[in-house]
């Protein structure tokens, strides 16, 4: 072939597709202001081209479709949950799988059972206990609080420097992590959580040899390892690309390899398994059987009978096949390349970026906004104006998202102001970058008059989603 463009030529057909409507500069204005200054409360028909999250967001494939006709909507031990399962000891490795409504569902489980259980063996209060990660997701981070015990990020120390490129900035710092188990005492660790990809520190990857040495590590305490694996299937992508070991695996290889260095895992099936709705909870084997039958008790409250969870027969059939269609390396090859435009694009423009990694663009806007301070949300100042300007929408990762302590009520630290750009899969095409990054031209021209904001109504917990703000002139 003679000539090649500068970007990979999408590899699918689409052909369902969903209307979005342009609106004016002036119109967003008020969008925005009715929204109190907080892009999760527009209305979606309000925004062109829609980055909040990859969350259940993308595409999804015919046979995706196809296999949701097949669902079994029995009460109990119905084919699809069999169908759902088979996959997941085919894929993973792990015997017995519960679904769940979402990843937190699926939280919302295994959190109490593992504190539980700690709290039982040890006879030691949970108030005193710490879990462990590489970096918490918000919805991780808050089930353990909620559960009365604390959380301890051990991120790489450049993990949140966007100044350095390096192959694995979503790995465990492994001295810190031994460090802190000492300090704490093994006892006082209920679990250790392998996040893959890191979502916070930029949806960048861990590497199998750090996995290995993180569950080591684990084994030699006594404490057991939850893959918290929103998007295993990304982080195989990267494994194969940076790690010389495992050049020659298929994804699907590399996901079992991975799988292999926890006892728990954890899923948010609406990333990397391309469902609208969906998550998993599965263990390896029945080392942990107690609390996996606390789970299935847990689960019959909160979500449903074990053998359904949240969802329905034909979900579950959908999802079973979702899992695969996910680990589709042209896909996964497609993403991480429009990833990798925009970053280059937007830096070509001047706008420091977090070296591109999966699922989207982090764009650095504390240095971007040096004028406008961590309390005063520079990240969620960059979201409102590339709204306004472009009906672009996007989430803060940030101090806004990072939060408050709950004993003191003081603003968190928080390692980097960052403007997350997250990609739906399959969803926009190479004209919609173009666009993302020419009205990020036209933002880095209104950059030094852009102010920060101050709140009018701040919840206590989980603030940013239900926020309402105003600019702080
Ligand atoms: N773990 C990780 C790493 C996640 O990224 C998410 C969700 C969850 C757990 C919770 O799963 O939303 O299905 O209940 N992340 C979304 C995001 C919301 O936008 O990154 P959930």
């Amino acid at each position: 072939m003679d000539y090649l463009p500068n970007y990979l030529p999408e590899p699918y057909r689409i052909r369902v597709v969903e209307p979005v409507k342009r609106t004016t500069e002036q119109e967003r204005e008020k969008y925005l202001l009715e929204a109190g200054y907080n892009p999760f409360l527009l209305d979606s028909d309000k925004v062109y081209i829609d980055l909040l999250t990859d969350s259940g967001t993308g595409s999804v494939t015919q046979a995706m479709q196809s296999a949701m006709l097949r669902g079994d909507e029995a009460y109990s031990g119905s084919r699809s949950y069999h169908e759902l399962s088979r996959a997941v000891k085919d894929i993973f490795g792990y015997q017995f799988t519960i679904p769940t409504h979402q990843g937190r569902g699926a939280e919302q489980l295994y959190v109490p059972a593992l504190i539980n259980k700690r709290e039982r063996e040890s006879g030691l209060d949970r108030d005193k206990m710490t879990a462990i990660s590489n970096y918490f997701f918000d919805t991780t981070q808050g089930h353990t609080q909620h559960n009365r015990c604390r959380v301890l990020n051990v991120s790489t120390p450049e993990a949140f420097n966007t100044e350095v490129v390096s192959d694995f900035k979503g790995n465990f710092d492994l001295e810190a992590l031994a460090l802190a188990i000492e300090e704490v005492g093994p006892s006082n660790v209920p679990y250790i959580v392998s996040t893959i990809t890191c979502n916070s520190a930029g949806g960048q990857p861990v590497s199998i040899a750090n996995l290995r040495s993180v569950y080591e590590l684990a084994q030699y305490y006594g404490i057991p390892v939850v893959m918290d694996c929103a998007r295993f299937a990304e982080n195989a992508y990267f494994v194969k690309q940076r790690e010389k070991e495992f050049a020659n695996w298929s994804i699907q290889e590399i996901t079992s390899e991975a799988f292999k260095y926890a006892d728990i895992f954890s899923m948010s099936a609406k990333k990397d398994a391309l469902v609208p709705i969906g998550g998993l909870l599965a263990f390896k084997d029945d080392s942990l059987l107690d609390v996996q039958l606390e789970c299935k008790t847990l689960c019959v409250l909160l979500e449903g009978f074990p053998t359904y969870g949240g969802l329905e027969g034909g979900a579950m059939e959908r999802l079973a096949v979702g899992l695969y269609e996910g680990m589709n390396e042209d896909w996964l090859a497609s993403r991480v390349q429009q990833i990798e435009y925009l970053v280059s694009g937007l830096e070509a423009l001047g706008i420091r970026c977090q070296q591109a990694g999966g699922h989207a663009a982090f764009i650095d806007a504390g240095a971007l906004l040096p004028h406008i301070p961590s309390w005063q949300f520079p990240g969620h100042a960059l979201s409102c104006e590339l709204y306004k300007v472009a009906g672009i929408r996007g989430a803060e990762i940030g101090s806004l998202l990072q939060g408050c302590d709950m004993e003191t009520g003081e603003q968190l630290p928080c390692p980097a102001e960052f403007l997350r750009l997250a990609i739906p899969r399959a969803t926009y095409t190479q004209a919609h970058f173009d666009f993302i990054i020419a009205a990020f031209a036209e933002v880095k021209k209104r950059a030094s008059s852009i102010v920060g904001l101050k709140f009018t109504y701040e919840p206590k917990v989980l603030r940013h989603f239900n926020a309402k703000l105003e600019p702080a002139l």
